[in-house]
C-alpha cells in the first residue's frame, strides 16, 4: 500500500497547527463531538496527538495509534504524564484493542493519505467493531469536491477527473507563522466515502462542510479563499 510517508521535516511542521485546523476544523469538530468528560476516545491516525491532548484536557480517556513511528514518537514527547495511550499500528490491519469498547472514534485527515479503497473499507469495518453500542465515529477529511475548486492550496494534474478514485494530488499547508509544508494525498469521491461507512452498518447522522465564518475571515484574511467553497467534510456516524 502506498501511504504518505512522514518525513522528519513534515512531522516537525505538523506540530504547528495550520489555519484550517485552528480556525475551521477545531470549532466544527468540538461541536460534533460534544461533551467528552469520561468518554473513551480512540483516534486512528492520531499523528502527533494534537486532538487527543485537547480531548484529554476536557476529561476524555484517550488512546491513539498511528502507522508512522515518527508521529508516535512526536506524540509521546508531549505525553510526559502518560495520560494518553499511544502505539504504532496500521488501522487497516487487525488491532489489539477490545471490541465494543470506545464511545468515540476519530479519523481526522487520515483517509486522504490512503491510496487503496479496500484499505479504507477495512479501517471503517474495524471502527464499527471497536465502537460501543450507540458510540459514534467522526471522519474529517478533505472535501471530495476540493480538487475541482481551484483552491490555491490544492494542486491537481490535468489528467485528474472527479471519478478517478485514488488519484494523487498535492496539498500546500500554510501556517500562521508563514511556513509552508507540501503533502501528496489521494482523492476519494462522495460515494467512496459514504458507502464505505454505511456498508459497515454504521448510520450517518450528520454531515458538516465547515467553512470559516465572517468574523474569522476578518481576523485571518488568509482564509478568505475558502469562505464560499468546500475544502473540508466531516461525517458523524453512529453504531
Ligand atoms: C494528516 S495526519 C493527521 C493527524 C491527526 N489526525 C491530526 O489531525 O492532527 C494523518 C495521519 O494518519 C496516519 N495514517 C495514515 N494511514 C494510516 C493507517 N493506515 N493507519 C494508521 N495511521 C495512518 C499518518 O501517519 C498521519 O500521522
Amino acid at each position: 500500500m502506498k501511504v504518505h510517508k512522514w518525513s522528519e521535516e513534515q512531522v516537525k511542521s505538523a506540530k504547528k497547527p495550520n489555519y484550517s485546523k485552528l480556525y475551521v476544523i477545531a470549532p466544527a469538530l468540538m461541536n460534533l463531538i460534544g461533551d467528552v468528560k469520561n468518554k473513551k476516545i480512540l483516534e486512528i491516525g492520531c499523528g502527533d496527538g494534537y486532538w487527543l491532548r485537547i480531548l484529554n484536557k476536557k476529561g476524555a480517556r484517550c488512546t491513539g495509534f498511528d502507522i508512522s513511528k515518527k508521529q508516535i514518537k512526536s506524540a509521546e514527547s508531549e505525553n510526559k504524564e502518560k495520560e494518553i495511550k499511544y502505539f504504532v499500528a496500521d488501522g487497516s490491519e487487525e488491532i489489539n484493542l477490545e471490541n465494543n469498547s470506545f464511545d468515540v472514534i476519530l479519523l481526522e485527515h487520515v483517509i486522504l493519505e490512503i491510496s487503496e479503497l479496500s484499505k479504507i473499507k477495512k479501517i471503517f469495518k474495524q471502527t464499527q467493531k471497536l465502537l460501543k453500542e450507540n458510540g459514534f465515529l467522526i471522519v474529517g477529511d478533505i472535501h471530495p469536491f476540493a480538487p475541482e475548486t481551484n483552491f490555491p492550496n490544492v494542486e491537481v494534474e490535468k489528467e485528474y477527473n472527479y471519478f478517478k478514485s485514488g488519484f494523487p494530488f498535492k496539498i500546500v499547508s500554510k501556517k500562521p507563522d508563514g511556513s509552508v509544508t507540501r503533502y501528496t494525498d489521494f482523492h476519494w469521491t462522495v460515494q467512496d466515502l459514504i458507502n464505505s461507512i454505511t456498508e459497515t452498518g454504521l448510520k450517518i447522522t450528520k454531515i458538516l462542510e465547515p467553512t470559516p465564518n465572517k468574523k474569522t475571515v476578518e481576523k485571518y484574511p488568509y482564509l478568505k479563499y475558502r469562505e464560499n467553497k468546500p475544502l473540508a467534510i466531516m461525517i458523524k456516524a453512529q453504531k
